[in-house]
């Protein structure tokens, strides 16, 4: 049986995830990527896996999505780590949720009540069952909302062993391809690279993240999938004093295993523009300070941006195009791209093997705005 040929466009977490689940389940994948793998959102990234701090307002479908991947993800980064034989860092921490005065902590008690029901075994923390978790928290925090469930990853090493995984099953990577024209995505799939080579498959996988919307006019459909950037700074740190990920309505903090502290971040509309202003470091230094009050006389060692991809309505567009038998999109995952990472490649791989799809086809039908 000839093996299905998968051409998937973008060589971030989102298409190397996808590319190792197909290449897995038996396809024949190769990735094209204009630029470096994970160069752009996912090497950015702080690498939360926090589906509960960071979709606040309910159980809709992105939550549920974000929820299945944060329970995919100890089988699967043990895969990715065997297969590559690459080591990442993979924390267990919990998170705080920082309340600062009773309307913060109305929220946080509001939000837990359905947290519950989706498996948090969350609790509110005050005085020194806050304080004693986390001890140079600023005393002016009046509440916390703990999760423990919640965990995160080292992204640039995660997307490394990732990208290494897929070769070491067979996964082609052609990098640094600068331009890609889709020239045939009816009959079959050809993709042109700047340099005139071509690329032939069955199926196109789209996982160009924020570039995603620049195929609208190819596929005669629209794909609002919009860059916001984000701007994110780390501190040096000695024994590292922060040990779970703690958010604010500002922003959050993740204490990393190398000795560093990742502070995030910026929510910016600056187009394609990754460029770090004074400003919007200036921000993220004024509140964290507020958060942990040791950090007033630190001065970040590096500062960095990557962009989002959001989408109109907050949901990715994750399935088959109903113009074609042969395109399948996996975009617009915009805060929660590392976290997707599983949990997107099971899906899109489903959608491109044809398997009957979940409960999420109407909500993240990549035709839903058009
Ligand atoms: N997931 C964190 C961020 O997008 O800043």
């Amino acid at each position: 049986m000839t093996r299905e040929k998968i051409m998937v466009m973008g060589g971030g977490i989102i298409g190397l995830s996808c590319a190792f689940e197909l290449q897995s389940r038996g396809c024949q994948v190769t990735v094209l990527e204009t630029k470096r793998c994970g160069g752009q959102a996912s090497g950015a990234a702080a690498g939360m896996l926090a589906p509960y701090s960071e979709n606040v307002e309910g159980p809709d479908d992105f939550f549920q999505l974000c929820l299945e991947s944060l329970h995919l993800y100890p089988e699967w980064q043990q895969t990715i780590r065997q297969v590559s034989k690459q080591d990442f860092e993979y924390t267990s921490s919990g998170s705080l949720y920082i309340a600062y005065h009773e309307a913060d902590l109305l929220a946080l008690e509001g939000r837990l009540l359905w947290q519950r029901q989706y498996g948090s075994s969350g609790s509110i923390l005050e005085g020194d069952a806050l304080f004693s978790r986390e001890p140079l928290l600023t005393r002016d925090a009046q509440a916390a909302l703990y999760t423990p469930e919640e965990s995160h990853i080292y992204a640039p090493h995660y997307v490394s062993a990732l990208e290494q995984a897929c070769r070491n099953i067979g996964v082609q990577i052609y990098e640094h391809l600068d331009e890609l024209e889709i020239v045939e995505w009816q009959r079959e799939a050809v993709v042109r690279a700047a340099d005139g080579r071509f690329f032939n498959g069955d199926q196109l996988l789209i996982c160009s993240g924020a570039w995603a919307q620049q195929l609208a006019e190819t596929f005669h459909m629209n794909i609002p999938v919009y860059p916001i950037r984000g701007q994110i700074c780390a501190y040096e740190v000695e024994a590292q004093p922060v040990s779970h990920m703690v958010f604010c309505n500002q922003g959050y903090l993740v204490g990393k295993a190398n000795s560093t502290l990742v502070c995030g971040a910026s929510e910016d509309v600056a187009g394609y523009d990754t460029t770090v202003t004074e400003k919007g470091i200036g921000r993220l230094k004024n509140w964290n300070k507020q958060l942990f009050p040791f950090l007033a006389d630190k001065t970040p060692f590096h500062s960095w941006a990557g962009l989002r991809p959001a989408t109109q309505d907050g949901f990715p567009l994750i399935g088959r195009i109903a113009e074609s038998s042969r395109v399948v999109l996996a975009v617009g995952h915009y805060r929660n791209g590392i976290l997707l990472s599983p949990a997107t490649a099971k899906l899109a791989a489903d959608y491109i093997e044809d398997k009957q799809t979940s409960a999420y086809n109407q909500s993240f039908s990549p035709d839903r705005f058009s």
